[in-house]
């Protein structure tokens, strides 16, 4: 397996890699703490789509004590979103309505364009836009909720950003990301921008804020370099609690914008997210007798995956099509059509939320509203 920010492929085995990231489980006790606060388990968490953190049992610590934190999370915006980014959007969204936090969110449009060898400037600029509709469309509180693109707004995050950058050397951030002496220089810097947002609430504010990062965890070497230097720049360490990634609609591996014919876009017509799904990759078996007789295979199904991330919510429905799965009672197609049939009216009215952002999108952008926001 592999898993970086910039690449994730072959079989992924959660609990092999939160060890060698040097990640804690999260346990029974923690997310009771989190149930006492939400008063109900969020599906994400109860499911362990939201599997690992750091420092999470320190954020709860804080906030018991009435001390309150910021979230941070963020998107590079090379192409459209698909309905894996939302994943832990969805997710952040519901930690701000429960603990009222403040969300900084980052557009890292420079990353894309120093990543990608034949992206012009005017792409990642018209991305960020398209994505900050996407944004806008999951519902976060215009009020608590920033949206910072590090190209238009470097005025926010450059003084940080050299600070964070003097304390982190070449060959680190080479090792935690497996550069090449060929790699260019904006690569190198990069990782200092992307910390910086875990920062600016103490920055802005004068005083000490925790941060939480809610992501999947292809993001984590990030957050690693950027807990180092933390302490040495006196800002607190920042917490982090980590996804699962949503697959491709193909067989294996995570969905991916590179992938379009495995991705569902938001901005997907519903009859072309129908005909996606209707052929996507399953865990059935080669013929309806066999199926019927021997069951299919729910783990590697990538239908039965979106409906246990974002669209059966109900516990006992999505128990029970596991168990209609593996009996061979419920049939691939049957299966593809009830998933299209939700995804639909899912699409349709997101779209709808999104045409609307368009006319509120300055009560989200950093350069309309600054980002220092209110306590
Ligand atoms: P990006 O644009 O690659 O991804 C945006 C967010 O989506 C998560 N993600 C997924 N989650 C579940 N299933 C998937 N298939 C899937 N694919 C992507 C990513 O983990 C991420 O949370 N460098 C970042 C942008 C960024 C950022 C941040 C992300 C800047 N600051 C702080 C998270 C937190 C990027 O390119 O994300």
């Amino acid at each position: 397996m592999i898993v970086t920010p910039w690449e994730v492929s072959g079989r992924i085995d959660y609990e092999k890699l939160s060890r060698e990231f040097g990640t804690e489980a999260l346990t029974i006790d923690l997310l009771d703490r989190v149930q006492k606060h939400a008063g109900k388990l969020h599906t994400q968490l109860r499911r362990r789509i939201f599997f690992s953190h750091r420092d999470l049992n320190w954020i709860l610590d804080e906030y018991e004590k009435g001390r309150k934190f910021a979230l941070y999370t963020g998107r590079g915006p090379s192409g459209p979103v698909h309905i894996g980014h939302i994943v832990p959007w969805i997710f952040t969204k519901h930690l701000q309505d429960v603990f009222k936090a403040n969300l900084f969110f980052q557009m890292t449009d420079d990353e894309k364009f120093l990543f990608h060898q034949n992206t012009k400037l005017d792409d990642p600029f018209r991305w960020t836009y398209e994505n900050a509709l996407d944004i806008i469309a999951i519902g976060f509180d215009p009020k608590r909720t920033v949206i910072i693109s590090d190209i238009k707004n470097i005025n926010y995050l450059y003084e940080l950003a050299i600070k964070v950058a003097k304390h982190m050397t070449f060959s680190t951030v080479k090792a935690v990301f497996g550069l090449q002496e060929s790699s260019n220089i904006g690569i190198i810097f990069f990782p200092a921008i992307q910390s910086v947002p875990a920062f600016l609430p103490s920055a802005v504010s004068g005083k000490s804020v925790p941060c939480l990062i809610p992501a999947a965890i292809d993001q984590d070497p990030y957050w690693r370099i950027a807990r180092d230097v933390a302490p040495k720049l006196g800002f607190p360490k920042p917490a982090q609690i980590h996804s699962k990634f949503l697959p491709g609609l193909g067989k294996g591996g995570k969905m991916s914008a590179s992938m379009p014919e495995t991705a569902i876009f938001t901005t997907d017509s519903p009859e072309i997210a129908e005909r996606k799904i209707m052929s996507a990759f399953t865990g059935g078996r080669t013929t309806i007798e066999e199926q019927r007789k021997l069951g299919a295979n729910p783990d590697i199904c990538s239908v039965y995956h979106y409906e246990y991330f974002l669209f059966m919510d109900d516990d006992k429905d999505i128990e029970q099509l596991r168990r209609d799965c593996l009996s061979g009672h419920i049939l691939c197609g049957e299966c593809k059509k009830m998933l299209a049939e939700r995804v639909k009216p899912f699409l349709m009215e997101h779209q709808a939320k999104r045409e609307k952002a368009k006319d509120h999108i300055e009560e989200f952008l950093a350069e309309s509203k600054g980002v220092d926001l209110p306590e």
